[in-house]
């Protein structure tokens, strides 16, 4: 029901009357903040989630916790913890190969997972931290799960972005995209990497739309989190200050799980961006003919996939 939700929906409203018995969900991230909120509520819906981590202890810890809290709602069996490192693509290859071994199907990839630096840090393959684990990390996994989801159709994939895509520092021809010839900034490299999350949505629709496989990008508000974990001591001061003002994550995570699961967003349509529950607002390059294409080829190349029908 779109419009009957807003900035103070949780997510447990968002989910309200959905039924998600039979469905299996992969979250990114899932350990802790947005992420683990995900993947509680998709649990409360019925559904099975995999909860995909790069610290398997870390992720232990929360689902126990997850399932002690939700005072018998959630049965135990319906989570399962998997590791995976988005900022390394072999690590990504690996959790990819484990999951497509298996027949299990997979309805709902959520691209959740990020970090937000202020200085510039590599992945294992060498890529810019943001650019290596926001995008490319997802951008691999996603191409490498794709078959099976489109196999699971109908199915979603919902990329969490950010409004900070408006800060992007990307030009049509994505020029400089791993920041070695321009001078560094973290919040617009991050900015960018979540245009990237948008784009990519965009550019799944445009192929895969017609397989059953709707993709978003969405905007979850300015949230209580651990998100601002690698930002400098004296950014602690504004950080408090903003606390009070911020969503926790049970509000959060609405924009995810309704991005997941609103029956009226089956099959996507132009709007593909969305923030407390209803349709935002995207920087013009997200509307530039090619750019999304683009941006896919030149991911391909860099996370070296080739896809079917390519020699
Ligand atoms: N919080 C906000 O205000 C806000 C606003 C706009 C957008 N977002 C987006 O929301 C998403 C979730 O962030 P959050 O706010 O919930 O932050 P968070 O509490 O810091 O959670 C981030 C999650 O990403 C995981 N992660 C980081 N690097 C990873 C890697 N290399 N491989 C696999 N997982 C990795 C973290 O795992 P570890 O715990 O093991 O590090 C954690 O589970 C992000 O995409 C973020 O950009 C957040």
């Amino acid at each position: 029901m779109q419009g009957a939700f807003d900035r103070r929906t949780t997510a447990e409203q968002a989910g309200r009357g959905v039924d998600l018995r039979g469905r299996h969900a992969i979250v990114t991230g899932a350990n802790t903040g947005i992420g683990l909120e995900t993947v509680r509520v998709l649990a409360l819906c019925g559904a099975e989630v995999t909860m995909a981590c790069r610290d398997a202890q870390r992720a232990r810890v929360a689902r126990e916790g997850l399932i002690a809290g939700a005072g018998g709602r959630v049965e135990p069996s319906r989570i399962d913890i998997a590791e995976l490192d988005l900022a390394s693509l072999a690590s990504v290859r690996a959790f990819a190969a484990a999951r497509t071994a298996s027949a299990r199907p997979i309805h709902l990839l959520i691209n959740n997972a990020g970090v937000m630096l202020p200085d510039r840090r590599q992945t294992r393959d060498g890529f810019e931290a943001h650019l290596g684990v926001n995008h490319l990390g997802h951008f691999l996994l996603t191409l490498l799960l794709l078959d099976r989801i489109r196999q699971s159709a109908p199915a979603r994939i919902v990329n969490v972005a950010s409004d900070a895509m408006h800060f992007a520092a990307l030009d049509e021809e994505l020029t400089d995209l791993n920041w070695e010839a321009r001078r560094y900034s973290g919040w617009r490299s991050y900015g960018s990497s979540k245009l990237m999350n948008l784009l990519f949505a965009g550019e799944l629709n445009r192929r895969f739309g017609e397989d059953g496989v709707a993709a978003y990008a969405l905007h979850p508000g300015i949230v209580q989190t651990e998100l601002a974990r690698d930002q400098p001591w004296w950014m602690l001061p504004v950080g408090l200050l903003m606390w009070p003002f911020m969503k926790g994550v049970d509000r959060g995570a609405a924009t995810t799980v309704y991005a997941a699961t609103a029956p009226e967003l089956a099959r996507a349509g132009e709007t593909i961006y969305f923030s407390d529950c209803a349709p935002a607002r995207t920087p013009k390059l997200a509307g530039q003919a090619g750019v999304a294409g683009r941006l896919w080829q030149r991911s391909a190349e860099l996370v070296g996939h080739r896809e079917q029908g390519q020699d």
